[in-house]
């Protein structure tokens, strides 16, 4: 008598057996790199939390952009550090800011790479926050529709440029909706919204700060951010997102939050991203560098379980090497 017919160990035996049912593949089209650019730098600099990553200066941006593109990388996404900041955050929307720079030097010399460009104030911001303060004593407000009139300036600055894609950071309220019909009407209807729809308040984002200089001068993010304790509201604030106008959606953090991964794919069908963020970077590098992890091993692992829990995209700064390692 037979007892057991689905032996899963026969399909483990070969390689080859392995590769004809795995279900879950990586290719380097599955990979955005974000790349920063500091109107401050003459030459490279690198962060120190995240070893691997540099601050860029203006003349390097297209190089760094082709050098991606000829890694068979699809899309960068461009974060800008200005030479100064102000309370109205003036850099994050000026006609020759340094990310409106960098995307006609990158548009010049590599037209079919995808331009994403993060549009958010707080590097444009002396005291670090994502959108217009008012303070009074120890108490600060975030103000929701001044910023968002910023924001739009922002957005519509980076499609003048020539932007594929612009990737509203800041979670204020009914920015997408705001930043879709500006873009409309300005002539911009083929420039695509890329939402940090779900972006949760994390300790993981804190060696980013050091890359793009904008931390908190005072206070916190948790006024605007989503505590991570909530799925059903960031699917609320997705569904505004999608309402308002959003082509594709971001999960953020990765790891810590694939449940909303998969929730937001299966819910809304929308190309979802997953930003795999500077802080989950920063752990493996150290635990790397220290010699208690494989690097290659960890991060493969790690970006097929974000593509698993339903990730189409994802945004890493491994993007580069993922290129090479999942190159067939
Ligand atoms: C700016 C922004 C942040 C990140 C992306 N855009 C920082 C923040 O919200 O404090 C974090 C990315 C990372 O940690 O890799 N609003």
């Amino acid at each position: 008598m037979r007892k057991l017919i689905h032996r899963p160990r026969r399909l483990r035996r070969s390689a080859a057996l392995r590769d004809l049912v795995r279900e879950t593949v990586l290719t380097p089209h599955d990979f955005i790199l974000p790349l920063f650019v500091s109107e401050k730098r003459t030459s490279r600099q690198a962060i120190t939390s995240m070893p691997g990553v540099e601050q860029l200066p203006p003349g390097d941006i297209a190089e760094e952009a082709a050098r991606a593109e000829a890694l068979g990388l699809r899309a960068v996404l461009l974060f800008g550090i200005p030479d100064e900041k102000d309370d109205r955050a003036s850099g994050a929307y000026a006609e020759n800011g340094v990310v409106q720079e960098a995307v006609r030097a990158i548009k010049a010399c590599t037209p079919e790479l995808v331009v994403i460009t993060d549009v958010c104030l707080c590097e444009y911001m002396n005291h670090g926050h994502c959108g217009v303060v008012r303070r009074d004593g120890e108490h600060f407000h975030v103000l929701n529709d001044e910023s968002v009139e910023l924001l739009v300036e922002t957005a519509l600055s980076h499609a003048a440029a020539g932007a594929d894609l612009v990737a509203p950071s800041d979670m204020m309220d009914g920015r997408i909706g705001a930043i879709r019909e500006a873009l409309d009407g300005a002539g911009f209807d083929q420039t695509g919204i890329i939402s940090y729809a779900a972006k949760f308040a994390s300790a993981f984002y804190g060696p980013f700060r050091e890359a793009a200089e904008s931390p908190p001068q005072f206070g916190d993010r948790r006024s605007y951010q989503m505590d991570p304790a909530n799925a059903e509201e960031a699917l609320r604030e997705t569904a505004l997102d999608v309402a308002e106008g959003a082509d594709i959606v971001i999960v953020k953090p990765a790891l810590a939050y694939l449940d909303i991964v998969w929730r937001v794919r299966a819910r809304f069908g929308l190309t979802t991203a997953a930003y795999h963020v500077s802080g989950e970077y920063a752990m493996i590098k150290a635990a790397a560098a220290a010699g208690w992890l494989d690097e290659r091993a960890a991060v493969l692992e790690t970006m097929t379980g974000i593509k698993r829990a339903g990730a189409d995209l994802i945004i890493t700064y491994w993007a580069r090497e993922l290129a090479e390692w999942t190159r067939r």
